[in-house]
């Protein structure tokens, strides 16, 4: 017989109008253990809610504009009007942007006797060793510091770094609509794209027009 762990990843509350809460997750967790679950990774959001599991200091515009799959159909014309509006327009993403599910992950863990993992925003040592040395995780885990640098970990381990060089821009989690995996680090080669040079060409005429 062949023996494997089975990880599952939990949100803790959805970020929807009368969507799921903690208490929920506290119940999922319960009924994970029960079933027989290796571990739960505690993590937030979703995909149609979009910005809390999008955290960054800034909305990522540019790549919106070219690579969401619901602009790129639109008309030249309404690519420029959205390019001026989303900056003012958008909701900016929750605070905070480091450690968001960290608390989250103390109460699952307080629930359950199994390893509880916490992912968001822990990109750091400091990050790791709070989260763990706090007794809210038994294990962190991270996405967007592979996607910068696939070694972070070596890095960290040797003390070359003390955390990732991601910026949260969160141009992969967008860009993966319509290209592979990479680290953008909040720019699109114009070149790149012949395609869609119209839409980098207005965000590049917009910027370089600010004072
Ligand atoms: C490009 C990309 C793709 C992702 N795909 C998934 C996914 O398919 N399922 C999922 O649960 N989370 C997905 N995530 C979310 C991450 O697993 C992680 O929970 C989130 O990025 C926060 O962690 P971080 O701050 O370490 O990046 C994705 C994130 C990125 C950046
Ligand atoms: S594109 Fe690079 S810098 Fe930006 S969020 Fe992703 S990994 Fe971080």
């Amino acid at each position: 017989m062949v023996i494997f762990p089975v990880l599952a990843k939990i949100n803790a509350y959805d970020g929807m109008r009368r969507g799921m809460r903690l208490g929920e997750a506290l119940e999922v967790a319960r009924l994970l253990e029960e079933s027989g679950c290796s571990a739960i990774e505690v993590s937030s959001g979703t995909v149609a809610e979009g910005l809390s599991i999008m955290r960054g200091p800034e909305l990522p515009v540019e790549a919106l504009l070219a690579a969401n799959f619901r602009v790129m159909k639109m008309p030249a014309a309404v690519k420029q009007l959205l390019a001026g509006l989303l900056p003012v327009l958008a909701p900016s993403s929750p605070k905070p942007y480091r450690n968001y599910n960290v608390e989250a992950a103390r109460a699952i863990r307080k629930q359950v006797s199994i390893p509880v993992i916490a992912v968001g925003g822990i990109h750091t040592l400091t990050d790791v060793g709070s989260a763990i040395g706090s007794g809210a995780a038994d294990f962190v885990s991270m996405s967007r510091p592979f996607i910068i640098e696939p070694d972070i970990l070596r890095k960290l381990q040797e003390g070359r770094q003390q955390g990732s060089r991601c910026i949260m821009c969160n141009y992969c989690a967008i860009m993966i609509e319509t290209d592979p995996l990479r680290c953008w680090h909040g720019k699109l080669p114009v070149n790149l794209f012949p395609e869609r040079r119209g839409v980098a060409d207005i965000r590049e005429n917009q910027l370089s027009s600010q004072p």
